[in-house]
């Protein structure tokens, strides 16, 4: 049945694609599209991709003219939804909805703004604009690249990171929970947080973004993979933040120098080992307070690799594409929380917290940890997978 194509959904101001680009879903909970579904009206409406709807996906891109009949944006935006559909394309890396993450691929590559208004969706396309959203599209289809790896970017809240397949994209429920919800759990509503540590920081997007909302905190960014580090360099860099923001290279903690070193440094019993991966300086001015000379933390945070191998191993191609350090989380998922809880422990100032992204592994969190008291922190999909430990009992716990 023929129908003509939706009414526009492509709202204009505020910013319509960037606001929805940063839900965060967890590989756990990806949103992947039926591999086969009917072709939509949408697809019907258009002259030739109705003539090819009959033929795979991948031989639809493969036999696209350039000269196709897809004259204005919208016709691209609907014959790309459509194959997203079609082709059964994994989302939830920086979009849930095929809609959003096609129009922001669209948009991106040919220059417009992400907030353009609702008439660009009435604009024609150039010959050679054609020629490149075909290959675009082509990529992410074909070839399974996700999205931010094509555009080199990701946003988390308002704030843009370069990332690229070195690193995870950025889809953290810290973005959530970062800007307020773990400032209750601290002294003074957090106002006197001098030292944070984001261990697993990947892009190095969720120490930037503590760096962000403690003004006053230098933050420690430690992750095993030097690839990773190169990339967090570029971000901490872009963000002006080499002075508060330390990259680490590090197996969780086991290479930081440890808690009171500095202040012995300092007042000249030698200087620690550090294995710093070299953006920022140690100790450039911003750290004060005992707790923060001694080392210790007033906050802990990490979003490490967490999922059990074998649903690495079935992950679909888009979610392979990322880091398999950034995943698997060994066996049981819990290798890295394990290693971290049990560290936490000496470098964990007296009133601190441990907050930790544990995606599906509440339940085996609970048994393995029973004794540390956990809150599980409300997220908006209702999820619930982000815990906090307080400092006291998890130095007095046995796990
Ligand atoms: C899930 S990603 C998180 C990245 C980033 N924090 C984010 O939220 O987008 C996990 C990161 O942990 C790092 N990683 C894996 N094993 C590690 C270990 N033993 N010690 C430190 N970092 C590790 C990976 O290289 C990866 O960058």
């Amino acid at each position: 049945m023929k129908k003509t194509p939706p009414k526009q959904r492509y709202s204009p101001a505020p910013p319509p694609v960037i606001s929805q680009l940063v839900t965060p879903p967890v590989t756990s909970q990806l949103v992947t599209l039926p591999a086969t579904s009917p072709v939509t009206s949408q697809l019907a409406a258009l002259p030739v991709t109705s003539q090819l709807a009959v033929l795979p996906v991948t031989s639809q891109l493969a036999t696209l003219p350039v000269t196709s009949q897809l004259v204005t944006l919208r016709d691209w935006l609907v014959f790309a939804e459509d194959v997203y559909e079609r082709a059964g394309l994994a989302l939830g890396q920086i979009a849930t909805s095929a809609h959003d993450e096609a129009l922001y691929l669209l948009l991106r590559t040919l220059g417009w703004p992400l907030d353009s208004d609702a008439s660009a969706l009435e604009r024609r396309i150039e010959p050679a604009q054609r020629i490149k959203l075909r290959e675009v599209l082509r990529r992410r289809v074909v070839e399974r690249v996700p999205a931010a790896y094509i555009t080199r970017e990701a946003f988390l809240g308002g704030n843009r990171y370069y990332v690229d397949e070195r690193v995870l994209i950025p889809r953290s429920y810290f973005l959530e929970l970062i800007p307020g919800r773990l400032d209750l759990w601290l002294p003074d509503g957090g106002k006197k947080v001098r030292r944070v540590a984001d261990v697993c920081t990947g892009s190095g997007c969720l120490a930037i973004e503590l760096a962000h909302h403690f003004p006053k905190a230098r933050v420690d960014a430690i992750d095993l993979s030097p690839d990773a580090l190169e990339v967090a360099k570029i971000n901490v860099r872009a963000h002006n933040l080499t002075r508060r923001v330390n990259l680490y290279r590090s197996d969780v903690f086991d290479a930081l120098p440890p808690p009171g070193a500095e202040a012995k440094a300092k007042a000249g019993m030698g200087a620690a080992e550090t294995g710093m991966a070299g953006t920022g300086t140690a100790g450039a001015g911003a750290v004060v307070g005992t707790e923060a000379e001694n080392g210790k933390y007033d906050m802990i945070l990490s979003n490490p690799p967490y999922e059990p191998s074998k649903i690495c191993d079935k992950l679909p191609e888009e979610f392979q594409k990322e880091p398999r350090l950034a995943l698997d989380g060994g066996k049981d998922g819990l290798d890295i929380i394990r290693k971290l809880l049990a560290q936490a422990r000496e470098r964990i100032a007296p009133h601190g917290i441990v907050v930790i992204e544990a995606g599906g592994l509440r339940r085996a969190m609970e048994r393995t940890f029973g004794g540390l008291g956990l809150h599980w922190l409300r997220t908006k999909d209702g999820s619930d997978c982000v815990c906090l430990a307080q400092a006291k009992r998890l130095q007095a716990a046995r796990f």
